[in-house]
């Protein structure tokens, strides 16, 4: 066995995932990673990261079929439940497609990590199980004692954020009840380069700001990580014997507009957006609980440049 022991992800080949089996894999530990169809196109990245001959096993799971995750994470002392539905467009059955595999899903998860002895099981959620909250007073900073109201996404018909609420305060009330020990790790918009051949859904909204030209955007407030240093902050709080909870994962808040005016710097003959709307927008967001454990992050700069670089070596945008 590797020398760190064994660890399970699931969602192993998507955007994120595929970056938390990397840094594991070049930490010294051996990979459970879970995928719906292991011999797809889409997943054959994961055989060649390095030490994934070894140390990779892919294991074929659904989030909703209870015995196929109990078989990846038999054996496993810590599992990384990072699967999670991000469609690309809207939806037309969100209970079935997203509420369901969130919430549900994240239940098989941890019981089955109950079943297997796991001890630790880290849970990513979303800055969307944050910030959609009415109620939370004007000039208080965001921060893990916020929580998204769940009819307010309803009335609102953000299913995404109503499903990543749903699993996320889901888990810390089986990690109450059951005694299993989770932390959950809330990132903002993820960005950075893509190890895997497909789209996923933050990346292009980047690559849509790139190259859509549109009319007209809210100039609303952006809350950027990079997925490198999500994935860091993944292994921190599992790694960490003193990690506990929720935590907030951001890196930067700009504005739409600023975002464009940094990228136009970089690439002066992309199609950015030509006007900006102006909205009301003044929340604060912190991840000094997350700092405090040592978390660092990189410059929003780095961040833009390897992404651009990223999509132009995959094909999915023009070299300017
Ligand atoms: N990207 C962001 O900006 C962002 C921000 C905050 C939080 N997050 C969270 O980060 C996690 C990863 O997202 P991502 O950005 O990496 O998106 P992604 O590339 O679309 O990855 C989603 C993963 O979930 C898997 N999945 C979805 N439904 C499943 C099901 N029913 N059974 C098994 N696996 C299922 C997908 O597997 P298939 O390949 O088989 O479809 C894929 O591996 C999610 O929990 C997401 O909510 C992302």
């Amino acid at each position: 066995m590797a020398e760190k022991g064994r660890v399970c992800v699931t969602g192993a080949g998507g955007f994120l995932g595929s970056w938390v089996v990397k840094f594991l894999l070049s930490r010294g530990y051996e990979v459970h990673g879970t995928v719906r169809d292991p011999g797809h196109e889409k997943n054959a990245h994961l055989k060649k990261l390095e030490h994934a001959a070894l140390n990779l096993h892919l294991f074929k799971a659904d989030l909703l079929d209870y015995d196929s995750l109990c078989a990846a994470i038999a054996g496993c002392k810590g599992v990384f439940h990072v699967a999670s539905p991000v469609p690309l467009g809207t939806v037309s059955n969100p209970e079935v497609e997203l509420i369901e595999p969130a919430a549900s899903g994240t239940h098989n998860v941890l019981k089955a990590c109950s079943k297997e002895k796991v001890h630790k099981v880290v849970v990513v959620s979303s800055i969307s199980a944050v910030y959609k909250n009415p109620n939370w007073p004007k000039n208080q900073v965001m921060d893990e004692m916020c929580w998204s109201d769940k009819e307010y996404c309803k009335e609102i018909k953000n299913f995404y954020c109503l499903s990543k609420t749903l699993a996320e305060s889901q888990a810390l009330e089986y990690a109450k009840q059951n005694g299993l020990n989770i932390v959950t790790v809330c990132p903002g918009l993820v960005l950075g380069p893509i190890l895997q051949p497909t789209i996923n859904f933050s990346s292009l909204v980047l690559i849509n700001l790139l190259k859509e030209g549109f009319e007209s955007l809210e100039n609303k407030i952006c809350i950027i990580v990079d997925v490198r240093d999500v994935a860091e902050a993944l292994l921190l709080a599992y790694e960490k014997p003193e990690a506990e909870g929720r935590y907030i994962c951001l890196a930067y808040t700009i504005r739409t507009k600023d975002l464009i005016e940094k990228l136009r710097i970089m690439y002066p003959d992309y199609n950015y957006p030509k006007n900006f709307e102006e909205i009301m927008a003044e929340e604060t967001y912190s991840s000094e609980k997350l700092q405090k454990l040592g978390w660092k992050y990189r410059p929003l700069e780095e961040t833009l440049s390897d992404s651009v670089r990223s999509y132009q070596e995959a094909g999915i945008l023009d070299k300017h």
